[in-house]
């Protein structure tokens, strides 16, 4: 069964959804990996690495879609590459399909069955398998490089011949995955880090990576739902979190702000106000710019300066570590597969929860319940049970 790994066409893309490493483990199962000439390239996977691992490299998509029988892509594919790839086939990719309906209708419409990478059932058997967590830590990880290189300090206390440097303050926003890296990554620059989540659960996490937990004195509310993930918090509690916010930004060098709650928009934790109250030369990067932003003034894929302090509301930070980015998500993917393969075959098992969790759309039927109620569809009476 033959496996594909095209170049990305999107501007800026630079990862690649399957390194030689794994295409070496695939060909080992039965699969025979195809890759396009120099997917690989922009992420440090030069195509000869792909032949010594076992895979047949194909000069241009349309050949490598033709021949395909399974794809695996790092972003949604675009509508000339969705003509392309045939019915019938299964493409493994992040698709958003919560927000992105126009793909899911496109996939069904020519029959793929797509698997979003990106709806992973967050269980613990998932963990070796979910791509969105690899992204975040890469994320978190490199914002807090691009802070440190826009702040006008440096982040470690020295002691020099010129006198005592004071370390930078750092302010984390949202403790999730990217924001424990964001710590992490910031302590090991030296930096004081403190940071903020409205699930309090993670207050342990924060202070073992060596930061203050800044705790907001309201009412306790239940802020998580059943999958670990934030839930809206109300009126009330938001004036005393902004409040809360506002005091801390404003004694702060560097704020980084990973805040998201599954399915609606970014809650703005950073007020223009908030902005207004920090000191001239600190930087905001604002991680969930993509959901909309967590600071009022962010501008996706830009740096807006306000008051003397950069806003920085970065696009796909992946894909500017694309070596280990790409190593991560080919290693979850890799995994995912692994439990697929039967007799050399990639076979969508139903009984499997990390299947029925990602597959979106089957023999031209939208398939998932809850993307289905997400573009106002019926449920569906029956989930589809045939394995493909
Ligand atoms: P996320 O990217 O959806 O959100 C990031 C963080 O923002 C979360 O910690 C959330 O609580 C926080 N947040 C939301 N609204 C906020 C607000 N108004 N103020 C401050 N913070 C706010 O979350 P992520 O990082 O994808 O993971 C969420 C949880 O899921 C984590 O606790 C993690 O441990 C768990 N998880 C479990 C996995 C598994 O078992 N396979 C895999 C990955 C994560």
């Amino acid at each position: 069964m033959k496996i594909a790994v095209p170049k990305s066409t999107i501007e800026n893309e630079a990862r690649v959804s399957i390194i030689p490493e794994t295409c070496a483990r695939l060909s080992k199962a039965g699969l025979e990996p195809i890759v396009q000439t120099s997917a690989g390239e922009a992420a440090s996977f030069p195509d000869s690495e792909y032949a010594s691992a076992g895979a047949q490299i194909i000069p241009d998509a349309a050949s490598l879609f033709d021949e395909a029988e399974v794809v695996v892509m790092v972003q949604p594919p675009t509508p000339d590459e969705l003509h392309q790839i045939k019915s019938g086939t299964m493409l493994f990719s992040v698709l958003s399909p919560l927000t992105n309906h126009d793909v899911v209708r496109q996939l069904a419409e020519r029959g793929i069955h797509g698997l979003a990478l990106d709806m992973m059932p967050r269980i613990t058997r998932a963990q070796k398998m979910d791509v969105l967590s690899s992204m975040s830590t890469v994320a978190g990880y490199k914002a807090v490089l691009l802070a440190a290189s826009e702040l006008t300090k440096m982040f470690p206390m020295l002691m020099t011949a010129a006198g005592t440097i004071t370390p930078a303050k750092v302010l984390v926003l949202g403790a999730g995955v990217a924001g424990l890296q964001a710590i992490a990554t910031a302590r090991r620059l030296g930096a004081v880090v403190e940071a903020f989540d409205v699930r309090p659960a993670v207050k342990e996490q924060v202070e073992s990576l060596g930061a203050r937990f800044v705790e907001v004195e309201a009412p306790q509310e239940d802020a998580e739902d059943a999958g670990g993930y934030a839930k809206e918090m109300s009126e009330a509690y938001k004036i005393k979190q902004g409040e809360t916010i506002a005091a801390h930004a404003a004694e702060s060098d560097v704020v980084v702000s990973t805040a998201l709650i599954p399915g609606k928009p970014a809650p703005i934790l950073i007020t223009a106000d908030t902005v207004r109250k920090m000191k001239p030369g600190s930087a905001i990067v604002d991680l969930a710019a993509e959901g909309g932003g967590n600071c009022e003034l962010t501008r996706l894929g830009e740096t807006v300066v306000e008051n003397g302090v950069s806003i920085m509301g970065p696009k796909n930070l992946p894909a500017s570590v694309p070596y280990h980015a790409s190593q991560m998500f080919s290693r979850n993917v890799g995994a995912f597969l692994q439990e697929l393969i039967k007799e050399g075959r990639v076979v969508l098992d139903m009984e499997n929860e990390c299947v029925t969790g990602t597959l979106i759309t089957q023999s031209g039927e939208i398939v998932h319940q809850r993307v289905r109620e997400s573009m106002g569809l019926e449920p569906l009476a029956t989930v589809q049970g045939s394995a493909v």
